[in-house]
């Protein structure tokens, strides 16, 4: 069987993660463990709307094949988001419509990757994204995270001592950590990033969830050879499978290249709703709504970990998004507390596999945004007193 098996797939493991769900998919288990948005705010009646709208106003076009770069209108839409939120100029021939942002990732890697060039991610990163590069067999390194974003003493050794293609980054409320680079840590990271002029991809598809703190602007502000990935997955929804490239118009054109090859164009259908959903409704609105009930979550789980966890444990306070990152004290596997808490019906992520490089086996993260604060409280006691009991033994 393994003769068959292509040199990039063969040694990318499956995803640790679909046996960890397995354990954790039980009803009765409260789990902080999945990336998912909070489905009551999905809205169904407005895309209700918005389908049959699409679809008796167009309904032989919207059923037909497209164009490769996405529906010229939502790209417009996007383009024009970027200068009311961000102040940036953006033109709709810079976005490529993408099925979801992981896609984005697949694409970015298949255009610029190439075997055993030099990728740098943070410590620790977005394991789909590892998981994404990993097709296209480079050598990863990695820059310690702190909480105000890279450490500038890490990236620049590493940026001297390696010849590096591009640096992947989730510069706000991190997935895993929670992390959001300040404004001084981004002016600092670009001045390293502009030694070696490598490309920087800034993956940002929780950027408009910030419930608290001064929004700080984009890496592009700071480093034009910036490549953004954007996402309705976690402002609408993700089963649409709908992101964007935000890039040059010359790496777009590459980027449209891979696409055709992958699939042609993002779901034709799925974008003509969604524009349609988007201009009919608030979608700020709506996204106040998801900030709010995520904000409020984020305080109970902090409040209960101050409440029911040993001082010795570390904890991100982000101030957006859906994760936080705890770590356990220095001889305490993440691994070990997940099997206990399994036991006792509660669900995290261990931190392993979201390193690149080097295991760090006393992180884990965990996810507020889709456990009501009810859950929350009760989870947390129980994980707290689990970690508690490992560290008397
Ligand atoms: C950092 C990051 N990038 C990309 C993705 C993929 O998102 P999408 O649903 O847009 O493919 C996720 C999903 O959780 C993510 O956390």
């Amino acid at each position: 069987m393994e003769r068959y098996i292509s040199k990039r797939i063969k040694n990318i493991p499956k995803s640790f993660l679909t046996d960890i769900f397995k354990l954790a998919a039980d009803e009765k288990v409260i789990s902080f463990g999945g990336g998912l948005p909070n489905p009551k705010f999905f809205p169904i009646k407005g895309i209700q709307n918005a389908c049959n709208k699409v679809l008796e106003d167009d309904g032989a076009n919207v059923l037909q094949y497209s164009i490769t770069e996405g529906y010229l209108p939502l790209r417009e839409y996007i383009a024009k988001r970027y200068k009311d939120k961000e102040g940036i100029d953006v033109s709709s021939d810079e976005i490529l419509i993408t099925s979801g942002s992981q896609q984005g990732l697949d694409l970015i890697g298949k255009t610029f990757v190439n075997e055993e060039e030099n990728v740098l991610v943070e410590k620790p990163s977005y394991l789909g994204a590892i998981e994404a590069f990993s097709v296209y067999q480079p050598n990863f390194c990695e820059v310690v995270l702190e909480d105000d974003g890279p450490n500038i003493d890490s990236l620049n050794e590493v940026v001297d001592e390696n010849k590096i293609k591009l640096f992947y980054a989730i510069p706000n409320f991190q997935n895993p950590s929670g992390i959001t680079y300040s404004a001084e840590k981004r002016q600092k990271t670009a001045e390293v990033l502009r030694k070696q002029n490598m490309i920087l991809i800034e993956d940002n598809p929780y950027g408009e969830l910030r419930f608290m703190g001064e929004p700080v602007p984009s890496m592009k502000k700071y480093y034009d050879n910036t490549m953004v990935l954007g996402s309705f997955s976690k402002i609408v929804s993700p089963s649409f499978r709908m992101g964007w490239i935000y890039a040059k118009k010359e790496f777009i054109e590459k980027l449209v290249v891979a696409k055709q090859a992958a699939d042609f164009h993002t779901n034709y259908f799925t974008q003509r709703v969604m524009y349609q959903y988007l201009i009919d409704n608030n979608i700020d609105d709506h996204i106040k709504t998801i900030v709010d009930s995520y904000g409020e979550q984020r305080k109970t789980m902090i409040d209960a970990i101050e409440k029911y966890f040993p001082k010795e444990v570390e904890f991100t306070r982000p101030e957006g998004g859906m994760f936080l990152w705890m770590t356990l004290p220095n001889n305490m596997s993440a691994m070990d507390l997940f099997y206990k808490a399994v036991e006792k019906n509660v669900a995290f992520v261990p931190g392993i596999p979201f390193y690149a490089g080097e295991k760090i086996e006393n992180t884990l993260r965990l996810n507020y945004s889709n456990v009501d604060s009810e859950m929350i409280n009760t989870g947390m006691k129980i994980l707290g007193d689990t970690v508690k009991e490992m560290m008397e033994k």
